[in-house]
């Protein structure tokens, strides 16, 4: 069904999940595109998994325990390291996970760093709890140790909320050894590391380093996986990975108490898809569509910006996993105040500042290559490169 463009722009001014304004090619939207979800993958999988009753029961508050074997036993070889089904509690994905952690992890009033930038609507949930958000400086492997740990001493935070892999907007990925030294910091000095790993499994070229969740026996880890961007979002399904007494706190949260396990309905679904094969075919598909699209882009954006300016006035990285790429305008620009420009000849994008807890990273902004295919990827691209080329040579001639 084609929802009519009058519908699709009351609703997305309703939502913070940006769907595209009518005529705009919107690369700040971080979603999968509606043609690319699987639908037939779901059907085939909801007409042969069998519902038992107890599924429509209120089920166990760790959640459904075939579905954590069956997530188990996929996601061991793919993390690289052993997934325990014992060790985990299934969630309605990563946003509702960090709220989780907020309510049982901490108290109003006490402090959560983060990297900076990081994932912006993560800053609201922070917000909805009372906890005051520091931003910590990275580099090219995500969280200084340094600066971290001075930051532990100094805020003596509830936790430390990262995205080590492919993050959310920078599309930087934690090394093995600065994750293990993150780890011991956090121990020493008595923290939690709240690892939200949404987009481990979408890699593109090497493997990334094992998530957080190797580091399960340190007892100050808690994992954070998602279906949203792997399957689907509109699943609203998630799993937790955390060793005892963490995971006791978890799943002593009152919503686990009253209503029990966490959609117990789409178990058997997801289950059958992970034991048959198909989830992780639909991953290694998603994989290969977006590793085109990042070809694409990359190109898109070396054409668009130039010999000269591309690598040299506007920088970026070609990512190696995820959904973004993060560009990098002369310092002083302002990517916020080019935003209408270029939404005015038909594209967008995610500003650097909105993903900042001090408004910084003006100069920066956010590209997506999930929601559109190549073709979109490529004139939205073009637009907006079009756009802050002219902005650059305004700002240099005083324009
Ligand atoms: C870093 C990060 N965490 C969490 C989410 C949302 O995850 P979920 O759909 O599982 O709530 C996103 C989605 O964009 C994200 O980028």
């Amino acid at each position: 069904m084609r929802i009519p463009d009058d519908v699709r722009a009351r609703l997305a001014s309703q939502t913070s999940q940006l769907w595209g304004e009518p005529g705009v090619i919107d690369l700040g939207i971080g979603q999968p595109q509606d043609a690319l979800l699987p639908v037939e993958e779901f059907r085939r999988a909801m007409a042969s998994a069998a519902v038992p009753r107890f599924q429509l029961q209120y089920g166990i508050e760790r959640g459904d325990g075939l579905l954590r074997m069956a997530l188990a036993d996929a996601l061991t070889p793919r993390y690289g390291v052993p997934v325990d089904a014992e060790r985990m509690i299934i969630s309605n994905g990563n946003s509702q996970a960090i709220d989780w952690c907020c309510a049982t992890l901490a108290h109003p009033g006490d402090v959560v760093l983060v990297e900076d930038p990081t994932y912006f609507l993560a800053r609201a949930i922070f917000a909805d709890h009372g906890l005051r958000v520091i931003g910590l400086p990275t580099d090219d492997q995500g969280l200084l140790p340094d600066a971290l740990e001075q930051a532990l001493i100094t805020h003596r935070p509830a936790f430390v909320y990262t995205i080590p892999t492919f993050a959310n907007p920078t599309g930087t990925t934690t090394s093995a050894d600065r994750r293990a030294a993150i780890v011991e910091l956090i121990a020493r000095h008595g923290s939690l590391l709240v690892a939200d790993e949404v987009y481990h499994l979408l890699s593109y070229g090497a493997a990334p380093p094992p998530p957080y969740c190797a580091w399960l026996d340190s007892g100050v880890v808690v994992c954070l996986g998602t279906f949203s961007k792997i399957l689907a979002p509109g699943l609203r399904l998630g799993w937790v990975q955390a060793a005892e007494p963490t995971l006791a706190r978890l799943v002593g949260h009152g919503t686990l108490v009253s209503g029990g396990g966490l959609n117990p309905f789409a178990a058997p679904i997801v289950t059958a898809m992970l034991q048959d094969g198909t989830a992780l075919a639909y991953l290694d598909r998603l994989r290969s569509i977006y590793a085109a699209r990042v070809g694409v882009m990359d190109d898109a954006l070396r054409d668009a910006f130039g010999p000269e300016r591309a690598g040299g006035e506007v920088t970026w990285r070609t990512p190696e996993g995820g959904y973004f790429f993060w560009l990098q305008l002369p310092a002083g620009m302002d990517a916020a105040a080019i935003r209408p420009h270029a939404v005015a000849r038909g594209a967008a994008f995610q500003p650097g500042a909105t993903f900042s807890p001090d408004g910084g990273f003006g100069h920066c902004l956010r590209l997506s290559f999930a929601y559109y295919g190549e073709e979109d990827l490529a004139r939205g691209v073009r637009i907006i490169a079009e756009t802050v080329t002219e902005a650059i040579t305004a700002a240099a001639t005083g324009g």
